[in-house]
């Protein structure tokens, strides 16, 4: 093996370890981490905001054709600023996306399924919601919104 051949491979094995890095520090450092899908919640059939704390929220998402069920059939929420949020997220009818601005919840709403992001609503403001998966005729004006106060 010459010399040239050694500085490749020890190229290669630097920039593999540095990008192993990168993503560690984007899991754990800026808490980028893949959406998990929930297998001990039961699909619930109606959106419901529960609080558990002065800060502490659930909330039950259901995506339909063509609304965002956030709580007993409104389309948006409030919540107070600081407000730390598990969300669960389901669909009633076919696969919508739910994606909130400013923050990284980015979910999947699958029929028959539970997927989970936490999120933690440190500025006020308003947070709004799109469904980015073609779902019909009704998709480019499902929305919702999360009011921050
Ligand atoms: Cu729901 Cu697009």
């Amino acid at each position: 093996m010459d010399r040239a051949e050694r500085n490749a491979i020890f190229l290669a094995v630097g920039l593999l370890a540095f990008f192993f890095g990168l993503i560690v520090y984007a899991a754990r450092g800026l808490k980028i981490d893949l959406p998990t899908c929930i297998t001990d919640v039961q699909p619930f059939k109606t959106g419901q905001l529960i609080q558990h704390a002065p800060d502490r929220y659930e909330l039950h998402v259901v995506a339909r054709m063509w609304f965002f069920d956030m709580n007993k059939g409104q389309t948006y929420v409030e919540l107070p600023r600081g407000s730390v949020v598990d969300i669960y997220l389901t669909s009633a009818d076919v696969v919508h996306g739910f994606h909130i601005n400013d923050t990284n919840v980015n979910l999947m709403a699958i029929p028959g399924t539970v997927n989970y992001a936490r999120v933690k609503f440190d500025n006020p403001g308003e947070y709004h919601i799109v469904c980015h998966e073609f779902c019909g005729i009704g998709h480019q004006d499902m929305a919702a919104k999360i009011l921050v106060k």
